[in-house]
């Protein structure tokens, strides 16, 4: 493969504003991420400290082999909404523990007891989801206060999904683990109960589907915690425990023990040795502006993630608004698509093409997503941009090999959809800072908008209150600029997190190992195509 030529000016004014832009998004990811990593603050940690227990993240650390890698997942779900806390008080990623990748949780309990709130749950349901995708073991490190009971009503319904998933992965012949540190009650106790492995930790766990005063309220019996759900009552009497932990490291060690004997193998492997790239990552700070509205070349970034800087690419002279090739990525091959600009009748169809041709050899895909949308107007819908895009939009959703996709900068209309947005089912979707996602920009929106009014006040003869549209214009311009900056995309769960630029390749990386763990089947079978 040859190696692309890059024509980055790292010297010129538009690199420099660039960079200092993307500088100050990282320090304000930093910010918001050092804020969920903070819990429920210093008054609950210290508690913990007190009680001699491990916090959630210390915990995660010790369980990890030593220089694992621990890809964190959604850290900052909840980021921003009140009440809830950044990171909805769960932690998760993936890790490697005894030599193989699971995908890790653990409650947040410095934070309301590790109470679950709604978007704790969405996330724990997205953890399952890649567990289940891409075919990795779980371990759940355990202490909970069970529901968050004020917002019972948004998590009960759908919160029986995760206890639904763990036996379907169980049934799935994908091994769950658990490790219970402390609370773990009521619709909480059957994390430990379905499990594949259980572990509890002497003097910690306290597993029960009523604690003792309700079980008081109940039937008149008095009893303690200890005998009621302790982790010597569980392992020696009602056997919902298979291990008893002498204490919290051991519980991890025995977590590690459980992983090192579960006999697991990878379906694939890299295709080729890992080469860094030839031009220095750290340059992506200055390929992107926050200001969406100043393009940049995607090969600029593609030099900057792939193994050697080394990319194949596909009709390099057809449909140029999406730039189509193949590439390695920490020696896995995929194939790229990137968009340089609006996507057309011909782009779309070369992507289409695209598509099954990595899917006929089994490659996955990479989405590079910076789209306005597809191309709008006259000439266009004559050409019939809507079946060409509807030919990228069917081979994006009947693909079947591990698709990845990197958010670089704009993600409007229907141009998410056929770049493999969320919708899409990516195995792992990440956002750099300066990602923006909405049915179209602010501006755009308030002007059809008030278009749309003008003509419903002329079909009704009425004159219209031009203050009184000129105040909703502002309003809705504002909340539709507001919900499509990336924090908040990122704190509804519409990705798996931000990262900064500089850690595209390893992030990639990570996802692409994590999705070789089980075989994928190539297809040539698509829904029809409109010609
Ligand atoms: N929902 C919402 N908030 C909760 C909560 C829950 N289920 N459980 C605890 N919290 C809050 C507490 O109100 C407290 O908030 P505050 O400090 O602002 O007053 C904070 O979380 C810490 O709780 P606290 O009880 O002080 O912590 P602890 O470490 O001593 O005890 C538990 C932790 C989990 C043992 C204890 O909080 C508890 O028993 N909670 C209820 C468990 C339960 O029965 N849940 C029902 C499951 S469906």
């Amino acid at each position: 493969m040859e190696r692309l030529r890059s024509h980055l000016r790292t010297r010129s004014e538009t690199y420099r504003q660039n960079r200092e832009g993307m500088l100050a998004a990282l320090g304000k990811l930093d910010s918001a991420l050092a804020e969920s990593r903070a819990g429920g603050g210093d008054k609950y940690i210290e508690r913990f400290r007190q009680r001699g227990k491990l916090l959630p993240r210390e915990r995660i650390e010790l369980l990890l082999d030593p220089g694992s890698y621990f890809l964190e997942v959604q850290p900052l779900m909840g980021h921003g909404i009140r009440g809830v806390g950044s990171g909805g008080g769960l932690i998760g990623g993936i890790g490697i523990v005894s030599g193989v990748e699971c995908v890790i949780t653990a409650n947040e309990s410095t934070l309301k007891g590790g109470a679950i709130n709604e978007w704790g749950l969405k996330k724990s349901l997205r953890l399952a989801e890649i567990a289940e995708q891409n075919g990795l073991p779980t371990i759940s490190l355990i202490e909970s206060a069970g529901a968050d009971l004020p917002n019972q009503s948004q998590i009960f319904v759908p919160g029986g999904e995760t206890f639904r998933d763990i036996t379907r992965r169980s049934k799935a012949r994908l091994p769950s683990v658990c490790v219970v540190f402390g609370n773990s009650t009521a619709g909480g106790a059957y994390a430990p109960g379905l499990s594949d492995y259980t572990i509890m930790v002497d003097g910690g766990a306290k597993v029960f589907l009523a604690g003792p005063p309700l079980v008081k309220m109940a039937t008149g019996e008095v009893t303690d915690d200890e005998s009621l759900g302790g982790a010597r009552m569980h392992s020696r009497i009602s056997g919902v425990s298979d291990y008893l932990a002498t204490d919290e490291a051991d519980g991890l060690r025995l977590a590690r023990e459980i992983i090192a004997h579960i006999k697991w193998k990878k379906a694939t492997a890299p295709d080729q040795a890992s080469e860094a790239p030839f031009y220095d990552p750290d340059e992506l700070l200055g390929v992107a502006s926050m200001d969406l509205r100043v393009p940049f070349d995607q090969r600029e970034v593609i030099a900057r993630v792939v193994d050697g800087s080394r990319f194949a690419e596909f009709k390099h002279e057809y449909g140029q608004t999406l730039v189509c090739g193949w590439a390695h990525i920490h020696g896995y091959l995929v194939g790229i698509l990137a968009n340089n600009g609006v996507l057309f009748s011909e782009s779309s169809e070369k992507g289409a093409q695209f598509i099954q041709l990595s899917n006929q050899r089994g490659i996955p895909l990479v989405f590079l997503q910076n789209i306005t949308g597809f191309m709008v107007g006259r000439q266009y819908e004559e050409g019939g941009i809507i079946k060409n895009g509807a030919k990228l939009i069917n081979a994006v959703s009947n693909s079947t090999v591990p698709i990845f996709t990197l958010m670089t900068g704009a993600s409007y209309g229907a141009g998410n959809y056929g770049m493999a947005g969320r919708a899409y089912e990516p195995r792992f979707l990440f956002t750099w800072p300066n990602h923006r996602i909405a049915v179209m920009g602010g501006e755009q929106l308030a002007g059809v908008l008030e278009i749309i009014k003008r003509e419903a006040a002329e079909r009704a003869g009425e004159t219209l209150d031009e203050g009184g549209l000129a105040t909703t214009k502002k309003i809705i311009r504002a909340q539709i600029e507001k919900e499509s900056e990336a924090f908040y995309a990122t704190s509804r769960g519409w990705d798996d997190g931000i990262i900064d630029p500089r850690d595209s390749r390893n992030a990639l990386g990570v996802a692409l190992s994590a999705a070789a763990a089980r075989p994928f089947e190539p297809t040539t079978s698509w829904g029809v195509f409109r010609h």
